[in-house]
């Protein structure tokens, strides 16, 4: 009830804003990063703010109760987060109990699958595998996590070799979309590679980015036992976050779909990714740093913004400034 009337607020229909992307409609491109609703607890007040899809996770196969705290630090003066929460999660199981209490629901939800920490890494793909297959009735689509910073050994994933088998077993478990999340710290050759390889292979598209660990991003990171820790997001990753979605789009704009993510904090930085090729964004850090009513602002605005600039539909913006 409470959350209806909240909706009626914030979740306006922009007709120049609405996508169908692999079968599924997007009403706006504005959608939560995962990280937010990791057990997919909150997912009717989240969508009554006016995302137009959430993706939820990262889940993992065995609950996992992530990094020793303090896990989770505010850098106010840049509008940036560190992060090194590392999976704290109840598990594939327990995050299907909660999504059968919403599923099917009125906008995508994308689930995000991140690998166990105690497992070797040999049995990583075993490890997603299970997680899919539990969870593949209950979501729209589902976003492999290679890139948390968080989880020892996951990025070392990022490999054309695993990401090829990891799309062909996903394609052996289930239809629906699948994605894969990419760090913004790869050599730019490697990064190409690895998404090559997975859009060959079948891959609906590419989420980028997570969150990086190059430390010179803010001014004061956080340490433990000396040692810089955890992943930067937030404001002090707009401009790597941008630059990679540039090369993406130079490299595979209509080739695949690609989700920009990483310091979208306002509509103009929504309407610049949107402008180098990205189909859908995510957003985390800004609505942590500007509340939650940035995300209808963000969609309300960049319906205005298209319109003076004399584009009838995002579709016609999507990827104009991709040279
Ligand atoms: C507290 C926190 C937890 C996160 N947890 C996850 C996660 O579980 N899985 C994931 O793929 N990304 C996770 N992320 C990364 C975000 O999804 C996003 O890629 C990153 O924060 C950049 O976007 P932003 O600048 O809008 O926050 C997390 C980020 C934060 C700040």
């Amino acid at each position: 009830m409470f959350e209806s009337m909240i909706a009626k607020y914030y979740c306006r229909i922009h007709e120049s804003l609405a996508q169908d992307i692999h079968g599924l409609h997007f009403y706006n491109p504005i959608g939560l990063a995962s990280g937010f609703d990791k057990n997919a607890e909150i997912v009717r007040p989240l969508a009554s703010l006016g995302f137009g899809y959430l993706e939820l996770g990262s889940v993992t196969q065995m609950p996992q109760e992530g990094n020793e705290k303090p896990r989770m630090f505010r850098h106010v003066e840049e509008e940036s987060l560190q992060n090194a929460m590392g999976f704290n999660n109840i598990g594939a199981r327990g995050m299907l109990a909660h999504l059968k209490e919403v599923y099917p629901f009125c906008i995508p939800l994308g689930i995000n699958i991140g690998k166990n920490k105690n497992i070797v890494q040999g049995d990583s793909l075993k490890n997603y595998e299970l997680s899919l297959d539990t969870l593949k009735d209950y979501g729209d689509y589902f976003a492999f996590n290679l890139s948390s910073p968080n989880t020892p050994g996951l990025r070392d994933l990022q490999n054309e070799s695993f990401v090829a088998d990891l799309i062909n077993m996903a394609k052996g478990v289930t239809n629906k979309p699948i994605f894969i999340k990419i760090s913004p710290d790869m050599e730019i050759d490697s990064m190409l590679t690895v998404c090559d390889s997975a859009i060959k292979h079948g891959v609906s598209g590419i989420i980028a980015t997570n969150t990086s660990i190059d430390y010179t991003l803010v001014s004061h990171p956080a340490k433990r036992n000396e040692q810089c820790f955890g992943g930067i997001s937030g404001k002090a990753l707009t401009s790597r976050s941008r630059e990679i979605l540039k090369i993406l789009g130079q490299n595979f704009h209509k080739k695949t779909t690609l989700i920009s993510v990483g310091g979208i904090c306002d509509s103009n930085e929504v309407y610049e990714r949107i402008k180098l090729g990205a189909n859908l964004v995510q957003i985390l850090s800004s609505m942590v740093y500007e509340g939650p009513t940035i995300i209808a602002r963000m969609s309300n605005e960049l319906a205005e913004k298209l319109k003076a600039d004399g584009f009838n539909h995002i579709n016609d913006a999507i990827g104009v400034a991709v040279q």
